[in-house]
C-alpha cells in the first residue's frame, strides 16, 4: 500500500539487487522515499531500477569490502541529494566454497567469508556513521538472521543438500551485537542502529525441507521477502524514533 511515511528520505539499500533487497527498494519507493540500489551486481541493479519505472529509485555500483568504493558512493549521494537519511544493509557476500558442512570448511574459507560479510558490515557502518555524524543524524538497519539468535535446527536440513553454514552463525550473531555496539557508541549523536532478523525466505527450496521448516512456524512458516517490508519501513520512519539498538525478529515464531 502506498504511503508517504518516508517523506523524501534518501535510503541506501545496500544489496538492493538481491532477494530481500529488491523488496526493500520497492517498499522505500512505495512509501515516499528515494531508494538507492547499492550493489556489486550492476546488471541486476540496473534491471531492477528500470523495472520500477520510477525516478525515485537509482542504482549505484559499490563493493562493501572496499573503503574507497563506499566513500565514492557516499560522496556522490551527498553531492546529488545533499543528505543520506538511512542505510539498510542487506548485502550477502560469500566465496565460491561457502555453504559446505562445517567439517569440510577450511580455515581460509572460514576467514574469507567472515572478512567479506562481517568485515564488510563493519566497514559500511563505520563509513556511513562518519557521514551521519557530520550531517547530524542518521539511521542504520542491518539485516541479520534468526540464526544469529538461535543455534541451527539441523534436523530441518536432513535428507537435503542444504545446511546452515557455520560462518553464517558466527557472522549473524556478530552482526546483532555489532548493531548494539554502534547504537551505544553513538549515544547522543542522533543516529539509530537496529537490526532485523528474518526467518527463512521462500526461494525454491525443496519440498521436503519446506515441510520440516513449516512445522516450526506459527501460521505461515517460511516467509516471502515482502513480509519483511513492514518492519523495515517502521524502522526507517519516524514512528520508531526512539527504537535503538534493537533486533526485531520477523520469523512467524520459528525461534520459539
Ligand atoms: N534469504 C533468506 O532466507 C534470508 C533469511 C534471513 C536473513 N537473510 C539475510 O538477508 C540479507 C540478504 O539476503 P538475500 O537472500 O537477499 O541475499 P542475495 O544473495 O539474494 O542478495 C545479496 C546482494 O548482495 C550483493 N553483494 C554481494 N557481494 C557484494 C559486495 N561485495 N558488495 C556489494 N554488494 C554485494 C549481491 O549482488 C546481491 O544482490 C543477508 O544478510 C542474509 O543473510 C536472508
Amino acid at each position: 500500500m502506498d504511503s508517504n511515511k518516508l517523506g523524501g528520505k534518501v535510503v541506501i539499500v545496500a544489496g538492493g539487487a538481491g532477494l530481500l533487497g529488491r523488496e526493500f527498494v520497492n517498499a522505500v519507493v512505495e512509501n515516499g522515499g528515494i531508494a538507492v540500489i547499492a550493489d556489486a551486481d550492476r546488471a541486476g541493479g540496473e534491471e531492477l531500477q528500470k523495472s520500477l519505472k520510477s525516478s525515485k529509485a537509482e542504482f549505484i555500483e559499490f563493493d562493501i569490502t572496499s573503503k574507497a568504493s563506499i566513500e565514492k558512493m557516499a560522496s556522490s549521494l551527498m553531492k546529488k541529494h545533499g543528505k543520506i537519511d538511512a542505510l539498510v544493509n542487506s548485502v550477502y557476500p560469500k566465496n565460491a566454497n561457502y555453504g559446505r558442512k562445517f567439517e569440510d570448511v577450511t580455515y581460509e574459507d572460514f576467514c574469507e567469508n567472515i572478512d567479506m560479510n562481517l568485515g564488510g558490515c563493519f566497514l559500511l557502518c563505520q563509513q556511513l556513521i562518519a557521514v551521519f555524524k557530520k550531517q547530524g543524524y542518521g539511521n542504520i538497519i542491518n539485516i541479520a538472521s534468526i540464526y544469529g539468535v538461535i543455534p541451527p535446527r539441523f534436523e530441518i536440513y536432513e535428507g537435503t543438500e542444504m545446511t546452515m553454514p557455520v560462518e553464517y552463525a558466527a557472522i549473524k550473531a556478530a552482526v546483532i551485537h555489532l548493531t548494539k555496539y554502534f547504537a551505544k557508541a553513538l549515544t547522543g549523536c542522533n543516529i539509530r542502529v537496529n537490526a532485523i532478523s528474518p526467518g527463512g525466505i521462500l526461494n525454491n527450496q525443496p519440498e521436503e525441507f519446506l515441510e520440516k521448516y513449516n512445522s516450526y512456524g506459527l501460521s505461515k512458516g517460511m516467509l516471502e521477502a515482502k513480509d519483511l517490508n513492514g518492519s523495515v519501513i517502521y524502522l526507517l520512519s519516524d514512528d520508531s524514533q526512539y527504537v535503538n539498538g534493537q533486533n526485531i525478529i520477523v520469523d512467524d515464531g520459528f525461534v520459539l
